[in-house]
C-alpha cells in the first residue's frame, strides 16, 4: 500500500524530469551506506530497536534518493535524524549512495 502510493508519487514527480543524470560509484556507495542499514534495515523497512517505521530506500529511484538526501542537507526536509545524516555528505557521497541503493533489488 505504502509502496504503491510512493511509486505513484515518484512517477508523477519524475516522469517530466527523468534524465540520465550522471551517477556515482556503486561500490563506494555501498561502503558509505553501511551505517544507514542500522535504521533502514532491509527486513521490513523498520528500525530494529526501538522499532519504528523508516522509509524503504533500497531499490528506490536514483533521482528520488538524490533529491531526498539533498533536501535533508539543505533543510528543505526537516527530519532531524536524516538532516544529521545528510549534513556531512558531499554531493559525490549522495550520488554514490543513491547509485548503490537504486542498484539493489530489495
Ligand atoms: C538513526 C536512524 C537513521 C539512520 C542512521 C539513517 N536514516 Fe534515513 N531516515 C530515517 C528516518 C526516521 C526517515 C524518515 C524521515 C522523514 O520522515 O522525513 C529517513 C528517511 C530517509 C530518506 C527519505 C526516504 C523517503 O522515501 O522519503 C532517505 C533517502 C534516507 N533516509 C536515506 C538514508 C541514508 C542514505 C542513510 C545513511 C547515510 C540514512 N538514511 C541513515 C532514519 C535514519
Amino acid at each position: 500500500m505504502i509502496r504503491a502510493t510512493s511509486l505513484a508519487l515518484l512517477l508523477t514527480m519524475f516522469s517530466v524530469s527523468a534524465t540520465a543524470a550522471e551517477k556515482g560509484d556503486a561500490a563506494a556507495g555501498k561502503t558509505k551506506a553501511y551505517t544507514c542499514s542500522g535504521c533502514h534495515g532491509i527486513e521490513g523497512w523498520k528500525n530494529p530497536y526501538p522499532n519504528y517505521h523508516v522509509p524503504r530506500i533500497a531499490g528506490q529511484n536514483y533521482d528520488y534518493l538524490v533529491n531526498a538526501l539533498t533536501g535533508y542537507q539543505k533543510g528543505e526536509r526537516s527530519h532531524p535524524t536524516m538532516r544529521a545524516q545528510a549534513e556531512s555528505m558531499s554531493a559525490e557521497d549522495i550520488r554514490d549512495i543513491a547509485t548503490y541503493l537504486s542498484s539493489i533489488t530489495p
